[in-house]
């Protein structure tokens, strides 16, 4: 790591992390907490001249050529110095044509291109790639609403990618193999995970924090020219991957289809290509119906396809648990109380919120096989695979 390199590091985990807590305390502490235009000119100022000094100097070093890992680590803290600003309305899209934040524009653009990424922070930066230091993680405050959600979400994500991980291994074994059942059961234990963790966010993670206090610092900014869409938990490979070797999404349709491409950026290039790979194999859904009149009543098809259809459960019922509990109560509900005007990306994507709402909702459909014939869900293949086990 440069002394540059380390120093704004340094400035991200200290001085950073406490001008963006004060602000919140002052907008928290106001009538109207989403208007934050004119509070805390001081150190809104101090923020972007603190970072932009940081900046610099790196732009001006040509830090490109440090590996993998300090690339993407520094990518990750251009973002959040990036996404602050956009928090703070020191920059806001629609009143710009152009970043005013040229310099980190500049740095950004440059270690996106070569690391194959998209140019902005993605949800990973504070995740799953957020080196600690003595014990402390990377953070745009040090508000306990955020410690919390950032907890959860990596270890909802981790719990997605095991079980992503056991249905990879299922591939050169195929459906009839005596041990996938061991790989299924693995899978369910990961999917069980990410039900226990949505239920302590649901529980634990304040609305108003994480409402006026977390959320904002995801919203879509502008890089040079372009607006880059708000980071999300949704941007790992696993869930899809769950979604595609089930079977209950297709990237045939093109709903589905459009959502990886938009999100292919955002992961990073381990991630982009574990995605790739499934994406050419033929689901475990479409194995099992393939054999359903020659092997059904086999022994292996009886105790397989069990395991197989628990799993299917269980992926239904943490995509209702992500819909109607955690948008439901973090987003949808808030949101309510705001005038029209306050509403204009509440969300990380950009769309009016009943149009995300919608598009949630069908990807929720999907993963359940929710009995709807206005989306490509595979209620019917499940009832027929179902009706072939055996009672016990
Ligand atoms: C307080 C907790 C959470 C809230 C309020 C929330 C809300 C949302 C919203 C509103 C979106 C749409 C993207 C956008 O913002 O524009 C989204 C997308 C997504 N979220 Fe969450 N989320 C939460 C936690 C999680 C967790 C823990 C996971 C999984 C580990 C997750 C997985 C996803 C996925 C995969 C997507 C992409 C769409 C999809 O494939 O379903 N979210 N989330």
């Amino acid at each position: 790591m440069t002394n540059n390199v380390a120093a704004f590091d340094k400035w991200i985990r200290g001085a950073f992390r406490e001008m963006n807590t004060a602000l919140e305390e002052m907008y928290f502490a106001r009538e109207q907490r989403q208007s934050v235009e004119g509070v805390g000119d001081d150190i809104k100022a101090q923020l972007t001249a603190e970072g932009r000094a940081c900046i610099a100097a790196l732009l001006a070093e040509g830090n490109t050529d440090e590996g993998f890992d300090q690339q993407y680590k520094l990518l990750g803290a251009v973002g959040l110095y990036m996404a602050a600003c956009r928090r703070h309305e020191i920059t806001e899209p629609s009143r710009e044509t152009t970043s005013p934040l040229v310099e980190a524009s500049a740095l950004a653009l440059q270690l996106s291109t070569s690391l194959g990424v998209t140019p902005r922070f993605a949800s990973c930066h504070l995740s799953g790639f957020n080196p600690a230091e003595n014990g402390v993680y990377r953070t745009f405050t040090n508000l306990a609403d955020e410690f919390l959600f950032i907890d959860y979400n990596t270890l909802g994500v981790f719990a997605y990618q095991r079980a992503a991980e056991a249905l990879t291994r299922m591939l050169p074994l195929g459906i009839s193999h005596p041990l996938v059942r061991y790989l299924l059961r693995d899978a369910q234990a990961g999917l069980r995970d990410v039900i226990k963790y949505n239920d302590k966010l649901f529980s634990e993670l304040d609305v108003e924090r994480f409402f006026n206090s977390v959320r904002p610092y995801y919203k879509p900014y502008r890089v040079g020219a372009n607006i880059y869409r708000g980071a999300n938990a949704g941007d790992f490979a696993g869930i899809n991957i769950i979604d595609l070797l089930l079977g209950v999404c297709n990237a045939n349709n093109p709903s589905y289809s459009q959502l990886l491409v938009d999100k292919f950026l955002f992961m990073s290039p381990h991630e982009q290509a574990l995605l790739k790979d499934c994406m050419r194999r033929r689901s475990f859904m479409n194995q099992f119906l393939d054999v359903i009149d020659s092997h059904s009543q086999s022994d292996w098809y009886q105790k397989n396809l069990e395991a197989f259809l628990q799993l299917l459960e269980l992926h239904g019922e943490a995509a209702a648990q992500h819909h109607d509990q955690l948008v439901s109560k973090f987003i949808e509900g808030p949101s309510a109380q705001l005038p029209q005007a306050s509403l204009t990306n509440i969300t990380a994507s950009g769309p009016p919120l009943p149009v995300l709402l919608r598009s949630l909702e069908r990807l929720r459909d999907l993963r359940m096989a929710a009995d709807r014939d206005d989306i490509p869900s595979r209620h019917a293949d499940i009832q027929r695979l179902k009706a072939s086990l055996r009672a016990a």
